[in-house]
């Protein structure tokens, strides 16, 4: 049976006598208001994780690019450009996001593994900050967007150290066999190359290994194998701007200890020593996955005769997808504790898939049907990789801030989703 510690890391998120909180407003007010399923996030625990890397540059040259993809929900966007983030878009809808919330194009990097000719072009045009670049292929095609528009495309090479993150594999991208990046070995005569190209301009080197990296060991090394090279090009004459080091900062979904936002970014610091280069960091997950929750009802406790007891829940891998899709776990705690033991149980959702499982064996309050419950650190690739398999409409979300709460996307009605078929 797994115990999960109750701990937990910030004061926004947490139970009282009332019942769960978030910030001052109970799990249960915003459930009676929205429904179930739905997302809730505490708008201070995502300034207090923006504002804890933030302050740990100190006075280091920096700029934090948050990662659009772990969560571009607007309002939370909007919140992060309020705090002075920059953004990391990852496809041509999320370049749209950060526009429409009022990012200059300068503020945005843009990275993927993929990007189409129509993508490239719409990105040299608005001239980003960044483009990260992931083959010589690519390298080749902005080359001649960029001269055939007349303009210059600033590029940063996407780099790929051969260090293997300790994370989970799906979630790893920085060994020699992923498909990330350029091998780090031909990256010193590559951005020559660029360098002499009238249609780029190399501003950076980028480096991202993975997501839900718990260690500083690997982060720290790739950093340290990207500023070498940088120093290498500037002794070569490459007047580069900025070394990109990624994502990747772990957040503990256990309550196991893991590296806070100081360690991390002391380690970047110490790894880039003594190059005169600003710092850029693209984090996701740290800065949103603690600040979310998945709010849910049960739907059924079925216990069979000598064996498991499956709590049923009202959301299932279409509203969060984590643990169907890479086995991630969630703690997951009742709403308002009923008196009596934990017993093991498997928590499961409503879909018709055996991988349809929050979580396996999992010790559990008593629960009944009705009960509200609340799984934890979803904030981060939580609701964006929402699915509508079996027609389920996309769940509301909403946003705290201290005392008041107010939804910040509404329930997806069947009417929305039809509306595109003919
Ligand atoms: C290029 C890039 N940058 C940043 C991130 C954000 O990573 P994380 O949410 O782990 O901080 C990702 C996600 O894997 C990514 O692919």
């Amino acid at each position: 049976m797994i115990t999960v510690p109750r701990a937990v890391s910030a004061p926004f998120l947490q139970h009282d006598p009332g019942g769960f909180r978030i910030e001052s407003v109970t799990a249960a007010d915003v459930a009676a208001g929205l429904g179930t399923p739905c997302y809730v996030y505490s708008a201070g625990a995502v300034r207090d994780a923006y504002h804890r890397l933030d302050a740990a540059f100190g006075d280091h040259p920096h700029a934090i690019h948050y990662a659009l993809k772990a969560n571009s929900t607007l309002a939370i966007v909007r919140l992060l450009r309020s705090l002075g983030s920059r953004v990391d878009a990852n496809s041509m809808g999320e370049v749209d996001v950060a526009l429409r919330c009022g990012f200059a194009p300068r503020e945005i990097v843009f990275t993927g593994v993929g990007k189409s000719a129509a993508e490239l072009a719409r990105a040299v045009t608005l001239d980003v900050h960044a483009i990260n670049v992931e083959s010589p292929g690519e390298l080749e095609r902005l080359d001649q967007l960029a001269t055939a528009h007349g303009v210059t495309a600033r590029v940063a090479l996407r780099v790929n150290p051969d260090i293997d993150a300790q994370s989970h594999p799906h979630i790893s991208t920085g060994l020699r066999d992923n498909k990330f990046g350029v091998p780090i070995a031909l990256a010193r005569s590559l951005v020559g190359d660029m360098a002499r190209r009238r249609g780029l301009v190399p501003v950076g080197i980028h480096v991202h290994i993975g997501s839900q990296i718990t260690l500083l060991d690997p982060l720290a090394r790739a950093a340290e194998a990207a500023a070498t090279l940088a120093r290498e090009l500037l002794s070569d004459g490459v007047p580069l701007e900025q070394l990109d080091f990624g994502g990747g900062l772990g957040i503990s979904y256990d309550g196991a200890p893991v590296p806070g936002a100081g360690a991390y970014v002391r380690a970047l610091v110490a790894a880039a020593a003594g190059s005169p280069l600003a710092l850029a960091i693209e984090p996701g997950r740290s800065i949103v996955g603690p600040a979310g929750v998945l709010l849910t009802t049960v739907v059924d406790v079925k216990q069979l005769p000598g064996g498991r007891r499956f709590v049923v829940l009202d959301a299932g891998m279409t509203e969060l997808m984590r643990p169907a899709l890479y086995g991630a776990f969630h703690r997951i705690e009742p709403a308002r504790p009923r008196a009596g033991a934990a017993e093991p149980a498997d928590v499961v959702g409503p879909i018709c898939e055996s991988t349809d499982r929050f979580a396996r064996d999992l010790a559990l309050a008593p629960l009944e049907v009705g009960d509200l419950v609340v799984v934890r650190d979803v904030g981060a690739y939580g609701a964006v990789l929402g699915s509508t398999y079996l027609r389920r409409p996309l769940p509301p979300e909403a946003l705290v801030d201290g005392d008041r709460w107010t939804t910040i996307r509404r329930r997806q009605t069947l009417d929305d989703l039809l509306s595109l078929e003919a």
